[in-house]
């Protein structure tokens, strides 16, 4: 189909570059069509659900619960709930997008249909935030329930030397690499081969955090409920800020719009669906942790789940099981997640706004390859090498900037093109999507100074490189020269 650039009245020259946008209608006939060959589409409901769950059930509940319980107290079941609201107006959102424009690319294909190519950009370049560095920093965590096994199993851990990277006590972050390595394998065999090792592990993952909940609710103890906000209303809420990275990654399905063999139809419902179980398994697993312990004693512990169950139960049975399962589970993040950096970087590649290589598809098993590798290779060796504290803090604020943008997105395509197809509509609109925007810039302004730096630094950083690079080779670009 002939593709249009959608210039904005009344602007010429370099300004109107960094505002062209990509016509809605050219995206949806594009239809998965890259210059470097077709993405296959083998992924049905079931998978893209698995996919959104895999992505976003990792670290957050295993480890960072264990943080937000000395900050909230018990009320920490309201600040899942509160975290899960905030995401849900975001999640409305996508899943209105995802069934119009079903594209690998997410919230940068709905930016670069809505609020021009630099905005998409920026997107694009945040979703590198969301994606890329969070799937390293996910790939530490692995490291450490690892350790943690082996003390368990065998009295036994690998040294910090070969554990840690440099600045936080070692050369080297070997198990970190070890995991992204096994995931890049899977994923250069194919979606599907993927899709498949990753709902046994979802599966593997619920299981573990069900058993969980068996085992500490016949510990519970009304007692540990009272008082139930020690911290007020501020410590509620400050721990939901901290939670929602733990909902991080429902927004995965709308990365393998390309891949769904029904995406207009198992878009919207996988993405609605995984927030909805994760924010279930979040409260059950929230009530039972914090009624079997009473909250103070989660205070400094990292591995929270863990230490409930060796504290309740004498049985070192259940904390190794809990291990393997944490394990399981954060191995599924870090597939899924790489996978939908991979997809990403494909869309932004086809639209010419990084190099043509990474849309490049292999023709057996219809993956890219060469961005697979390219994307593995910068996530290993962030893993590897870099302390990534300051860094993973700023995988929420690229976030919710990306959340903001599809909350945004959704308003400005009601207005421009009311009659488009939908195969679901955010209810209420415009009042989610205006709900959305709102929570995730205060959420984004509760983050500090220093996280505001590195974000303010990371977009600098993407600004020189489009201004080097994308603003010229943009396929629009090129299709205007012409
Ligand atoms: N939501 C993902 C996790 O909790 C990033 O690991």
């Amino acid at each position: 189909m002939e593709q249009h650039t959608a210039r904005p009245p009344g602007r010429t020259g370099f300004a109107a570059s960094m505002l062209r946008r990509k016509p809605v209608e050219a995206f949806v006939d594009e239809g998965g069509v890259g210059q470097g060959g077709t993405l296959r589409r083998t992924l049905g409901l079931t998978q893209l659900t698995t996919l959104s769950i895999g992505a976003t059930l990792g670290s957050g509940i295993f480890v960072i619960l264990g943080e937000a319980v000395p900050v909230a107290g018990p009320a920490v079941v309201l600040s899942f709930v509160l975290a899960g609201i905030t995401a849900l107006f975001s999640a409305l959102s996508y899943a209105e997008l995802a069934g119009m424009i079903p594209l690998s690319g997410s919230s940068y294909s709905y930016a670069y249909a809505t609020l021009g190519e630099l905005v998409a950009w920026v997107c694009g370049w945040c979703l590198v935030l969301e994606y890329g560095v969070s799937v390293a920093s996910v790939a530490v965590g692995w490291g450490q329930y690892l350790n943690e096994l082996l003390q368990l199993a065998f009295g036994v851990a690998i040294p910090d030397a070969l554990s840690q990277p440099p600045g936080d006590g070692g050369i080297v972050n070997l198990p970190a690499i070890a995991v992204v390595v096994l995931a890049m394998f899977l994923l250069l065999a194919g979606a599907k081969e993927s899709a498949t090792a990753n709902t046994v592990m979802v599966l593997v993952k619920v299981v573990t955090l069900v058993l969980f909940c068996a085992v500490a609710f016949t510990a519970v103890r009304a007692g540990n409920f009272s008082p139930f906000l020690p911290m007020g209303l501020a410590g509620l809420s400050a721990g939901g800020a901290k939670l929602f990275f733990s909902y991080i990654g429902f927004d995965a399905a709308s990365t393998a719009g390309e891949e769904a063999r029904n995406p207009q139809r198992d878009l919207p419902r996988a993405i609605l669906l995984s927030l909805g179980i994760v924010t279930v398994l979040y409260c059950l697993v929230a009530l039972a942790a914090v009624g079997a312990l009473p909250w103070q004693q989660f205070d400094g512990e990292q591995a929270a789940l863990s230490h409930v169950l060796t504290t309740i139960v004498d049985n070192k049975l259940w904390a190794a099981l809990l291990a393997v399962g944490a394990i399981v589970a954060i191995s599924s993040v870090v597939l899924t997640v790489l996978y939908g950096q991979t997809r990403i970087l494909f869309a932004m590649s086809r639209d010419g706004l990084v190099p043509k290589a990474l849309s490049k598809v292999d023709p057996k098993s219809g993956t890219p390859r060469v961005n697979t590798v390219v994307v593995s290779l910068f996530v290993g060796l962030l893993a590897a090498f870099v302390p990534l504290g300051k860094l993973a803090d700023a995988t929420s604020i690229g976030t919710l900037f990306a959340f903001g943008l599809v909350n945004i997105a959704v308003l400005l395509l009601r207005r421009r093109h009311p009659d488009l197809p939908r195969t679901f509509r955010a209810p209420l609109s415009p009042v989610t999507p205006v709900l959305g925007v709102l929570c995730c810039g205060y959420l984004m302004f509760s983050l500090d100074v220093a996280t505001w730096i590195v974000f303010g630094c990371w977009m600098a950083a993407g600004l020189v490189l489009y201004f080097c690079y994308g603003v010229r080779r943009s396929r629009l670009a090129t299709r205007e020269a012409a």
